[in-house]
């Protein structure tokens, strides 16, 4: 039988592959949930669909090209029409955690010139508070402990995300700090605050950025929550 979350984020990957139409450029998200959306672009791609893709993650992309999706650099786009990918939390406004595979600064550059902006989760991602899930904050390697204590400040507890035994680095040769602050009452506060941090290269928090998320259920069923707050 298959596991029922992945069963979630496949079948809210099947939904949002309804959203493409032929021609559009598209942005490719990261991590376990983006796979199964990168899966259903290649195979709209094999049965002739013409689209064109940009990735937010080297993992992606080569995901991307083993399924003959056509990728083009980022220096020939200035707008996507939508791009599809997950997320670590989801709030009932629909700011989002994102960064728990690491590729945060691409998908926030992706986003952020995206027309349509479509989010895919498992419906376990739902949460009425960000903060379960700690806030990933990309840094610059150069004084990051300085840039650790600067964060701490801000009340949480920054971890090293670690590959072995060495830092994880990022697609950007960046490091990441895993920010456990607890339950957050105002995510674009912290936003701003853990932004003017220099040194931070990017965080996790992608706030009213969504157009749509599309959460899927063990159940076999697709919830897609709109930015006015209704569930169609
Ligand atoms: C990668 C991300 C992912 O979208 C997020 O971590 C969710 O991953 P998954 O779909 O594997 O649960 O932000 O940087």
């Amino acid at each position: 039988m298959e596991n029922p979350s992945v069963k979630g984020k496949r079948l809210a990957a099947e939904k949002a592959i309804e959203y493409i139409r032929p021609g559009m450029t598209l942005g490719l998200g990261t991590g376990s949930t983006a796979y199964w959306a990168i899966q259903g672009i290649g195979n709209l791609v094999k049965e002739g669909m013409a689209v064109k893709a940009v990735a937010t993650s080297v993992q992606s992309e080569s995901l991307a090209r083993e399924l003959n999706i056509p990728i083009i650099p980022f220096s020939e786009v200035d707008r996507l029409d939508i791009t599809i990918d997950g997320a670590d939390e989801v709030d009932k406004e629909l700011n989002l955690i994102k960064g728990g595979g690491g590729a945060l600064l691409r998908e926030k550059i992706v986003a952020a010139v995206t027309k349509f902006y479509i989010i895919i989760v498992d419906e376990s991602k739902l949460v009425d508070k960000l903060g379960k899930f700690p806030l990933p904050v990309e840094i610059a390697p150069f004084a990051w402990e300085l840039t650790m204590r600067k964060l701490a400040a801000l009340g949480c507890t920054p971890h090293m995300r670690m590959a072995g035994d060495k830092p994880y680095l990022t697609d950007n040769s960046h490091y990441i700090l895993d920010c456990a602050f607890g339950v957050i009452n105002d995510p674009a506060k912290l936003h701003e605050q853990v932004s003017a941090i220099t040194g931070v290269m990017e965080d996790g928090f992608f706030n009213g950025m969504a157009d749509v998320v599309i959460a899927g259920t063990a159940g076999g069923e697709t919830r897609v929550i709109t930015r006015n707050g209704k569930s169609k």
